[in-house]
């Protein structure tokens, strides 16, 4: 009880020397050599082993275990940095000075602001349609004029920042009105002048990733708001980003606690290799069509249940289980059922996903401190034991990154089917990354599928069938 922010950094730096104790330390020679290409790989079903590009973004070692962005463990960025800073190194391959992270954490601040956006939003039945969908919807609106991924590299994208000013009535209080009185208000706090970044601080064509970045926290946050029958806030100008997100989405000013804890899980979220969503995105974008829909493509891409929408089916499922004692019942009718349980098993790691590692002992301590979460929390360990020693060893089954976020977003009060729009929030990180860096040298992606229909059939006109 009573845990300090010395205690989140601790937890993680626990969590690696585990994971050190556990894995050893090479990587996988055959995805990580440079490659001359065409190459020669052996792919399955769903593109597995399949290699569609180099990357210097980031490194997933599936049998040890391992998570890198840009030659950093994740641990370490958990420990250390914050989802600004993480951002900032995974767009721009490096960690900013002083100056820079500062410029650009008051810049990602400002573009939080996206009246216009959300005004276009509102003015759909947002609160009725899936979180998902609205994300998607919200992201296209944010779009103010055509931009193309391939201008990217032209230098043209000046002309692309979404176009959002001071137009719609923002609630000044966090509790809100159920009816908001429609009124321009002046802005809780005015940008300083020099929050734009100058031209030589940071180049000119990620203006429509920072947009994205900001923005589609905002959105989420909006739509969050909307389902509360609530109108959206804006960020407030003594927060960082996980604080403002969890400000704007629940209305209620964050715990350093939370926000630590938050930042930590948006941290882990924010890149993972050629996942289904980055590779949706990067294969819109690799057709010179625009950004925003690329990243749109991303959001659906997230929005399934065996990618993203784990972490909300995660919680469904722990909630009709019950409890620790009923998990070995439960367990046995979804083998007999032939179900698959949620937040268990990936494509890439055939050993302890890292960020399960992490998120597992905040949920631990959240659940300490939140008598409401104790018996969740036991429910999830409980099954966790049953699924591994059943699977783990044979087929190389363990909890990833969806079986524990569920319960360090409830102990925020966020609601569950929100869950899936904040790993999305995170993820536009390296989707925009991934996007840009393929883009560099692009080709447009155009698998092929091997044809086992039939030949020579006779067409009939309709009456004769
Ligand atoms: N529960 C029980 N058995 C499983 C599970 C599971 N969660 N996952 C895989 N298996 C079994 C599967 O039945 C199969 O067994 P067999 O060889 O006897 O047919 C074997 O393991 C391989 O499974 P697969 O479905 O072929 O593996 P895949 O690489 O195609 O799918 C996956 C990976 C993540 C979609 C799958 O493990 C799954 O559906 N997990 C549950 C959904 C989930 O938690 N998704 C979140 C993934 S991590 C976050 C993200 O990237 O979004």
């Amino acid at each position: 009880m009573g845990y300090t922010l010395d205690d989140v950094t601790r937890i993680v730096l626990e969590a690696k020397e585990r994971a050190h104790q556990e894995t050893g330390n090479e990587p996988e020679p055959e995805f990580t050599s440079t490659v001359e290409w065409p190459i020669e790989c052996t792919v399955g079903p769903g593109l597995e082993g399949a290699i569609a590009c180099e990357t210097k973004i980031g490194y997933v070692n599936g049998k040890k275990g391992w998570l890198i962005y840009r030659g950093y463990d994740i641990f370490d960025l958990c420990a250390y940095s914050t989802f600004e800073e993480t951002s900032f190194l995974l767009l721009h391959g490096r960690l900013p000075s002083e100056t820079e992270l500062d410029l650009f954490c008051r810049t990602l601040r400002r573009r939080m602001f996206i009246p216009k956006t959300q005004r276009s939003l509102l003015s759909f039945a947002v609160e009725e349609r899936n979180p998902m969908d609205a994300l998607r919807l919200g992201t296209n609106l944010m779009r103010q004029k055509q931009i193309r991924p391939g201008a990217l590299n032209a230098g043209i994208t000046g002309e692309t920042v979404a176009s959002d000013e001071d137009s719609i009535p923002m609630e000044t209080k966090p509790t809100g009105w159920k009816k908001p009185v429609y009124e321009f208000l002046e802005r809780l706090f005015r940008p300083v002048q020099d929050v734009e970044p100058s031209a030589d601080a940071m180049p000119d064509d990620v203006e429509s990733f920072y947009n994205l970045i900001a923005g589609v926290a905002a959105v989420s946050a909006t739509i969050g708001r909307a389902r509360q029958g609530r109108m959206p806030l804006e960020p407030l100008p003594d927060l960082g980003f996980a604080g403002n997100y969890l400000y704007m989405l629940t209305g209620r000013r964050p715990s350093p606690l939370e926000e630590r804890v938050m930042d930590i899980c948006l941290i882990l979220h924010a890149d993972h290799g050629m996942n289904a969503s980055t590779f949706a995105s990067m294969v819109v974008a690799s057709t010179l069509s625009d950004i925003y829909l690329a990243i749109g493509a991303g959001i659906s891409a997230l929005s399934g249940p065996l990618h993203g929408g784990a972490n909300v089916e995660v919680v469904n499922m722990l909630e009709e289980i019950g409890s620790p004692e009923a998990v070995p019942k439960w367990y046995k009718m979804a083998v007999a059922e032939k179900r698959k349980v949620m937040g268990f098993g990936h494509r890439v790691y055939k050993a302890y996903d890292p960020r399960a590692r992490i998120l597992a002992p905040l949920a631990e301590m959240l659940a300490d401190e939140s008598p409401e979460l104790v018996s969740i929390y036991a429910t999830a360990r409980a099954l966790e034991t049953e699924v591994v020693s059943a699977l783990g060893e044979e087929k190389k089954i363990f909890p990833n990154v969806d079986f524990y976020s569920g319960i360090v977003y409830r102990s925020m009060g966020i609601p569950a089917d929100m869950y899936t729009t904040i790993f999305a929030v995170a993820r536009v990180s390296g989707w925009c990354a991934r996007v840009a860096e393929y883009l560099e040298h692009n080709r447009i992606f155009r698998p092929r599928a091997i044809y086992t229909g039939t030949f020579d059939e006779q067409y009939k006109p309709a009456d004769e069938r």
